[in-house]
């Protein structure tokens, strides 16, 4: 079976051909980074444009590169939340109209399902029931995946998403935005004990994760060492920022002299290991022996060492970094299970939902 996949929940304008749930025959992605870092973030308004100028041509190559034609496709599948409305609105306008004009069904996908379905793609032999730990700039889950369409979610973030305090880290540190990557990359220079920022452990033993308290010792201890007269924009990543000892309020610096690839590989070191604990805790808890991890934060090198290291008997999956970050291939693969799952039909009336909850999809 032939799925075509729509996804424009964000910033990627992506279509995809997926064979099966899980042979890629094509992945188009045409991401619109360039022109929001020049606004230091998503843009929903000329995101939404940008869906619209390319969502035609992105199909048609995602054909081409399948050398295959409309009749050629047995369904269409297409994320219809969370995201951004107006983004969203464009892929399932695209999507319906299509399937109505080739008398197709339609299926729609949840984003997150669709991340947690990229594993599928890179790893053909894993199969439910796993733990999923899904980690974007919109989502932190940790999620029990019980079928192929059967979630179950352990915990979730109270506030700020991984992504997100990732990226807001980035802005502070004069990195261009989308900051995860290049903090992954920084924190290589960098020494991860060098400063300790707090790490949230709920009292009540929940499983969820809280990060913006880790966000904002960063962005404080910045403050206090700017206020000494340091340019942290113009500093360069080796440069030693202070040669004073900055601790309190749950931060605790280690060592006199900290460079912004410090501050770099500390942040990161105190949310990856948060994210491993936790993800850990449930797996034990939940007795997976499998967890995999899915969203843009996956493509984490640190966070993917972690686990490793950690594990122990515990097997890791990840997917290949393109298909960590939002792509439609991972819709295509997700539609698949919903579709033979059961959950197909017209939908030619579906609407775009922007606060989509992962456990309560009335579809
Ligand atoms: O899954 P995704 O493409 O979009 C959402 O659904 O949000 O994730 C994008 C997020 C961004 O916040 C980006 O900074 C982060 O994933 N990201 C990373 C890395 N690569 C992408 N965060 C940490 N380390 C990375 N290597
Ligand atoms: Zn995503």
């Amino acid at each position: 079976m032939n799925i075509l996949g729509i996804e424009t929940s964000c910033d990627e304008t992506s279509a995809a051909i997926v064979k099966d749930g899980r042979e890629i025959l094509s992945n188009v992605i045409f991401s619109q980074i360039d022109i929001h870092t020049l606004y230091g973030g998503v843009v929903p308004e000329i995101a939404s444009r940008m869906h619209i100028e390319k969502i035609s041509a992105v199909v048609k190559k995602a054909l081409s590169d399948a050398g295959m034609t409309y009749a050629d496709i047995d369904a269409i599948s297409v994320t219809y939340g969370p995201g951004l409305v107006g983004a969203l609105i464009c892929g399932v306008s695209y999507a319906k109209g299509l399937a109505y004009a080739l008398e197709k069904p339609l299926i729609p996908v949840h984003h997150i399902k669709g991340h947690i379905a990229a594993n599928f793609l890179s790893h053909k032999e894993l199969e439910p029931p796993f733990l999923c730990l899904v980690v974007s700039g919109g989502h932190s889950h940790i999620v029990e995946v019980r079928g192929y369409d059967e979630f179950n979610v352990l915990g979730r973030t109270r506030d700020d998403a991984a992504g997100e305090v990732f990226d807001k880290v980035g802005r502070v540190l004069n990195l261009p935005y989308p900051g995860g990557a290049k903090i992954d990359k920084l924190s290589y220079e960098g020494d991860k004990n060098a400063i300790t920022f707090p790490r949230v452990v709920f009292e009540d033993g929940s499983l969820d994760f809280s990060f913006s308290g880790i966000k904002t010792s960063v962005i404080n201890y910045l403050h206090r060492i700017e206020q000494t007269g340091v340019n942290i924009k113009e500093a360069a990543n080796d440069e030693p920022l202070t040669h004073e000892m900055y601790s309190g309020n749950g931060v605790k610096q280690n060592k006199e002299a900290v460079t912004k690839a410090d501050i770099a590989a500390s942040f990161t070191e105190a949310v990856v290991s948060v994210l491993c604990r936790n993800t850990l805790k449930a797996a034990r808890q939940k007795f997976y022996d499998k967890i995999a991890l899915a969203g843009g934060v996956a493509c984490n090198s640190h966070l993917r060492r972690m686990f490793e290291e950690k594990s122990e008997d515990i097997n890791i999956y990840y997917p290949e970094p393109v298909l960590c970050t939002d792509n439609a291939a991972m819709v295509a693969s997700m539609g698949y299970y919903r579709y033979t799952s059961g959950k197909s039909g017209s939908f030619l009336n579906l609407n775009a939902v922007p606060y989509l909850d992962i456990t309560n999809e009335r579809i």
